[in-house]
């Protein structure tokens, strides 16, 4: 048509690089705005170390002390991070076939988390990782059923209610169930409520892949599947899209405050959906394998790590997310404080 510009000789059809000349219209056109404020940091807690002990699959990140977690979880907030979540380790001596440490009021996660919000209060949010697998001896999330050799999604159920009260008493203001059993929420959210704890909120890991990312972490959390193992008969199937959003609406249905998706970046598309999906905050997890890639090409020299961590997590805020559990909370969080 004579009326486009497009067509009037001279005229470019468009000139989208006009808004990207300066720093300063690339950030008043931003439609992504990373932030300290979408940050939690995952955090490990050992029993019966005396000092702190680095993670050497993943570079500045450490097995804490009570002591050490304290003074890390003070620094984490001097920076502004607004989150951090605990993972507790028990000695290996105490882990044993139902993952009954954990459940203990003087057990390791407890002690921490009270000690945790002992040193912040309300000035950050506590929350806990609310799962087995640091506790048994065979390294699955829950109780195995003798007869099927599988894990007992009700049995394991049961043990996660009383689980999430253990670490509500101890003072986390979060509970996030990673174990994907069908029920867990419901169960759990019911189990606070009795408990006294209708204040304590669930953030569901309800899109949770049977990932190879995760490989890193298993080295931090000391933790081996027995007979090589796997957790493909609970944890989503890398190839399913559709199934990730049945399992937020099942998981709000039944009470999640907060969903998350994990990995991240290998699931971008479900993060957008599960954005989509529902109303509640949707949170998106950076694994350790996610991290540790991006530390081990940079040591190589290979990339420019921080560029490449800002670039990472932004997709994953640009895919949806509103929160992103991340081993570079403190590293992003010095520069983009700066
Ligand atoms: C289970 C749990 C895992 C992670 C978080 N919670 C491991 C698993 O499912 O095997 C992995 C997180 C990461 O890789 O950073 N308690």
């Amino acid at each position: 048509m004579s009326s486009d510009v497009s067509l009037r000789a001279g005229f470019p059809a468009v000139r989208l690089r006009r808004l990207r000349r300066t720093p300063a219209l690339r950030r008043l056109v931003a439609e992504t705005r990373l932030s300290v404020d979408d940050l939690v940091a995952p955090l490990f807690v050992a029993d019966g170390i005396d000092a702190a002990r680095p993670v050497p699959s993943l570079p500045g990140v450490a097995q804490h002390t009570v002591d050490s977690l304290v003074i890390e979880v003070r620094r984490l907030s001097g920076l502004g991070v607004p989150g951090v979540i605990l993972f507790g380790l028990p000695k290996p001596e105490d882990k044993d076939a139902s993952g009954s440490h954990a459940l203990r009021h003087d057990g390791i996660t407890q002690r921490a988390l009270a000690a945790v919000r002992d040193a912040v209060g309300d000035g950050m949010v506590v929350m806990a990782d609310t799962c087995l697998d640091e506790f048994t001896d065979h390294g699955h999330c829950g109780i195995i059923d003798p007869t099927t050799g599988d894990v007992d999604n009700d049995a394991t159920v049961a043990l996660y209610a009383g689980l999430a009260v253990a670490q509500a008493t101890a003072g986390a203001e979060v509970v996030a169930p990673s174990g994907m059993m069908d029920g867990q929420v419901g169960a759990i959210r019911t189990a606070l409520d009795a408990s006294g704890f209708a204040d304590t909120a669930i953030l569901a890991y309800a899109a949770k892949y049977a990932s190879a990312l995760y490989g890193p972490f298993r080295d931090a959390a000391e933790v081996t599947i027995a007979d090589g193992g796997d957790r493909k008969g609970y944890q989503q199937d890398a190839r399913n899209r559709r199934e990730a959003v049945a399992e937020v609406v099942l998981d709000v249905a039944e009470g999640a405050d907060m969903v998350m998706v994990k990995p991240a970046l290998t699931y971008l598309d479900v993060i957008a959906d599960v954005r989509a999906a529902c109303a509640v905050p949707v949170a998106a997890y950076h694994v350790s394998g996610e991290y540790a890639m991006v530390k081990a090409a940079e040591e190589r020299g290979w990339i420019d790590g921080p560029a490449v961590a800002l670039e990472q997590l932004t997709a994953v805020k640009r895919a949806g997310a509103d929160i992103i559990l991340t081993y570079f909370a403190g590293d992003v969080a010095e520069v983009l404080g700066a």
